[in-house]
């Protein structure tokens, strides 16, 4: 069924036995989607639509798509990106796609994409450049597919040699870009996102703060999915560890900052600290308002362990 997604948003409210078991406008979540399944409901969230989408299509910033993006739930307003990010992605040739997957770098991208794209909403930014940040975003380390994996994926420190084929990323990436027309500000960010304030980024040494101000979320969010995810070639840092390392690092004003703490969850929906899918959900998880799992269940959302280990291999890629 069409609209039967997660992140949607209910156009009516769902009565079952006499009961309202959901208002309109709630946003769909997977919890809720088996929960009507279950009760053989699913035909009732038919007349959901993708607000978001909806907005869009209409060229005009609506008082819900305002409640939802600018309002107080970060859960919400991930649900949604995640959604338009999906929209965005069907409407890319399909090559491109296929490239990020080769580059090894799909989840790390999708979230490069959502974070950049919730700075956006943080500061404001335009619809326009939403959608700009989530394509830019998904789309950032496309260069990557065109680097041998075997130094891509090389353990331990990189000689100086392998760290610039690796840094090629950035204008092989801009290249790939430019040849499937793609706006100027998609290509400025597969080229840019590992420039720096302090003019020792790469591949051209440009102060960070001359570029448009969604590279400079995007690179800031890259170091933080960067050194808080596992790869091959290093072991993560926790999100908390990694949100400390931002703050303390010279490298972000005080404003990226601020922007960055209020547009980044370290807990994401999906996500819990458990540590393998054979236990059971001793009490309902929830993220906002959200039952992501319930009592009693047994565990079936991505872990992340929240942890703190040492950084092998030097500088994030
Ligand atoms: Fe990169
Ligand atoms: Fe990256």
């Amino acid at each position: 069924m069409k609209y039967e997604r997660e992140g949607q948003i209910l156009t009516e409210d769902i009565i079952h036995g006499g009961v309202q078991l959901f208002k309109k406008g709630t946003v769909i979540t997977s919890s809720m989607l088996d929960l009507l399944q279950k009760l053989r409901l699913s035909d009732k969230i038919e007349n959901t639509y993708d607000r978001l989408e909806l907005s869009l299509c209409e060229g005009k910033k609506s008082q819900l798509l305002q409640d939802v993006l600018v309002g107080k739930s970060l859960g919400k307003r991930f649900l949604i990106l995640r959604n338009r990010l999906d929209t965005l992605i069907d409407k890319l040739p399909k090559e491109l796609f296929v490239k990020i997957k080769k580059s090894g770098a799909l989840s790390h991208s999708i979230s490069v994409a959502l974070y950049t794209a919730s700075m956006a909403v943080q500061a404001g930014l335009g619809l326009d450049m939403i959608d700009d940040c989530l394509v830019g975003g998904f789309l950032h380390d496309i260069g990557k597919s065109a680097v041998d994996p075997k130094v891509l994926n090389k353990e331990g420190f990189l000689t100086s040699e392998e760290f610039k084929k690796i840094s090629e990323h950035t204008t092989l990436g801009a290249g790939i870009l430019e040849r499937y027309n793609c706006s100027p500000f998609i290509v400025s960010c597969a080229l840019n996102h590992h420039e720096r304030e302090d003019c020792k980024g790469y591949p051209n040494g440009c102060k960070l703060s001359t570029l448009p101000i969604a590279i400079s979320f995007m690179h800031m969010v890259d170091i933080y999915d960067a050194i808080s995810s596992e790869r091959v070639y290093k072991h993560s840092l926790s999100r908390a560890s990694a949100q400390k390392y931002l703050m303390d690092t010279s490298q972000f004003s005080k404003e990226l900052i601020e922007t960055f703490l209020k547009a980044v969850p370290i807990l994401l929906p999906g996500e819990c600290t458990y540590v393998n899918s054979t236990q059971l959900v001793l009490e309902d998880v929830t993220y906002d308002e959200y039952i992501l799992q319930s009592n009693g269940t047994r565990i079936c959302l991505s872990s992340e362990v929240m942890r703190s280990k040492t950084i092998r291999g030097g500088a994030w890629r």
